[in-house]
């Protein structure tokens, strides 16, 4: 695997940023990238949710939107995947280019805008799909009267065919979607989606996530916590891509409109994490992603009261090899510290 991403990956990178990744997606699909064999370590698998984890480190949203290559990913080693995320109806999504690498930062911008071809295709292909854990991003139609309905709209259609559901109010391409952190408008989009879900099947009501922004002042984040709780979902996602553009960037291509996603994201996102752990007294679940390109950085999300984590710009990068080379570096980190699962490393910086 890292001898064919050693070729494919640098010719990859001569091509626009969306042109290569819709490549990599037909490779994948098409079942001519490689499989690595498969790194297992007892001490990497979780339960959580009603669910065995063989791994915590999983694919983040945003790479297969539309459920393209569903196994083929989890072939790659991931412990679980996140597809979408995906809007109600089939919509184009922003203009392109739109996709920014950022290499001398190690980061991507993008502002996709929720390219999505739609729930239906979605359902159909997971329908479809071989053994693995595989959750679903719900997104928001841009011309959607009310982005609510969008959500609930998610849920019931795939409420039979995902492992966990992710309520995304922090994809900052689509406007208005962010303002619906706001307290009052979060109780109301949490309870109608909590209530979508109860009216699903017996068997078939997967776990409710809800996934948040890294900028976010201190009110944003009790008042997020406190509804969460009352609101009775599952777990929170942090966190999503930053408008913010941190001082340490040097690439060119800073400039460009969109979310900043990679390494300089690995701090703030990680903040972010560690803040919501302690305003939910470590009683709901985390997924950490942003900026995670090693087995430490893994490790700290983790200790920052991350149960899983998550990641899509370090393969950019780095290729498909580096899951497993996370794996192993995680494994021996555990060990080194003296911890014998993921689980009794959740949350080890706030004790
Ligand atoms: C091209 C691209 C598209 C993305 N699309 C979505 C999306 O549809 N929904 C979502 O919740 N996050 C989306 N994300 C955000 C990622 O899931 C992740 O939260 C973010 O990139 C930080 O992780 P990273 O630094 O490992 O990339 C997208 C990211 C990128 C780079």
């Amino acid at each position: 695997m890292a001898g064919y991403y050693a070729i494919a990956g640098p010719l990859l990178r001569l091509l626009d940023a969306e042109t290569a990744h819709g490549l990599a997606i037909g490779a994948l699909k098409r079942g001519v990238v490689p499989r690595p064999a498969p790194f297992e370590d007892p001490c990497l698998r979780i339960r959580l949710w009603g669910m065995e984890f063989a791994n915590p480190v999983g694919l983040a949203a945003g790479f297969d939107k539309d459920a393209e290559a569903v196994d083929a990913l989890l072939g790659q080693g991931f412990g679980y995947l996140e597809v979408g995320g995906v809007t109600p109806r089939p919509q184009p999504g922003n203009p392109r280019p739109r996709l920014f690498r950022l290499p001398a930062d190690r980061a991507v911008i993008n502002r996709m805008g929720f390219n999505s071809q739609g729930l239906d295709a979605v359902a159909r292909r997971l329908a479809k799909r071989g053994a693995g854990i595989v959750g679903v991003n719900l997104g928001a139609n841009a011309d959607s009267a009310d982005a609510a309905d969008d959500y609930v709209a998610g849920v019931k259609a795939l409420a039979g065919q995902a492992d966990y559901l992710v309520v995304n109010i922090s994809s900052p391409n689509t406007p208005g979607l962010r303002a619906l952190k706001d307290r009052a408008r979060l109780a109301n989009l949490l309870d109608r989606v909590v209530r979508a879900r109860a009216a699903a099947a017996p068997g078939k009501r997967p776990p409710l996530l809800l996934k948040i922004a890294p900028d976010l002042t201190a009110d944003d984040k009790r008042d997020i916590a406190d509804v969460a709780l009352e609101a009775g979902i599952d777990g929170l996602i942090a966190t999503n891509t930053t408008l913010e553009r941190p001082a340490m960037l040097s690439d060119p291509r800073r400039a460009e409109a969109g979310g900043l996603s990679g390494q300089p994201l690995l701090g703030p996102s990680t903040r972010v994490l560690a803040e919501m752990y302690r305003l939910t007294g470590g009683r709901l679940p985390l997924i950490g992603v942003g900026g995670v390109e090693s087995g430490l950085d893994a490790y700290a999300k983790i200790r920052a009261g991350a149960s899983l984590v998550q990641l899509y710009t370090a393969l950019v990068y780095h290729g498909p090899g580096l899951v497993n080379r996370i794996k192993r570096d995680l494994a021996g980190q555990l060990r080194a510290d003296g911890f014998a699962t993921i689980a009794e490393a959740v949350g080890a910086d706030h004790r």
